[in-house]
């Protein structure tokens, strides 16, 4: 199964909504295998935004993720990195699709509550940056035949 980095940023632990995303991955059959609290120290804020360190608003954003502390969420699923993307919906949540986590949680392109890894090889990156393998859990679900057809169990499993 894939598995894919999600950071719920200080702004969403602050407004008291991160109990309402975590259920958001939760209901859609997203099974969580590794979950954490921690600060982001400038090691890993620069690292984990180096693509973005030129940007003119690199300094808002890294103030932004060290505000407070985050969570980070390992999840897995088929094709989780995409399926996840498109629960978060669009990096400005002005723009984002009501009925997204940014779209109905959020009005800002910096203070958008969630990120998601972009791609599969990005997400093993970041997965690692975030998680100890032993942080990382694997183990049954009672409900997995129920939530993926028999087709798709043998591709994806
Ligand atoms: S890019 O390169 O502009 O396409 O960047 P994008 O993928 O849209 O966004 C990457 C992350 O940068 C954050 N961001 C901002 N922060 C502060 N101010 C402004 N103006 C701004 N624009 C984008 C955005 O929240 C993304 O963070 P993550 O954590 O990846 O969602």
């Amino acid at each position: 199964m894939e598995r894919t980095l999600i950071l719920i940023k200080p702004n969403a632990i602050q407004r008291g909504i991160m109990g309402d995303i975590i259920t958001r991955f939760e209901r859609k059959g997203l099974k969580f295998a590794g979950i954490k609290m921690m600060f982001m120290t400038d090691t890993i804020v620069n690292e984990h935004y180096a693509h973005l360190k030129e940007r003119p608003f690199f300094p808002y954003l890294k103030a932004s993720m060290q505000a407070g502390p985050i969570i980070a969420c390992c999840v897995e699923g088929a094709e989780a990195v995409e399926t996840v993307r498109l629960l978060v919906g669009a990096t400005n949540s002005r723009k984002a699709l009501p009925g997204t986590i940014r779209g109905d949680f959020s009005m800002s392109g910096e203070q958008n509550v969630v990120h998601a890894s972009d791609s599969v090889e990005n997400a093993l990156i970041e997965i690692g940056r975030f998680f100890a393998p032993e942080e990382l859990y694997d183990y049954e679900s009672a409900v997995t035949r129920f939530e993926y057809g028999g087709e798709e169990s043998q591709k994806f499993m």
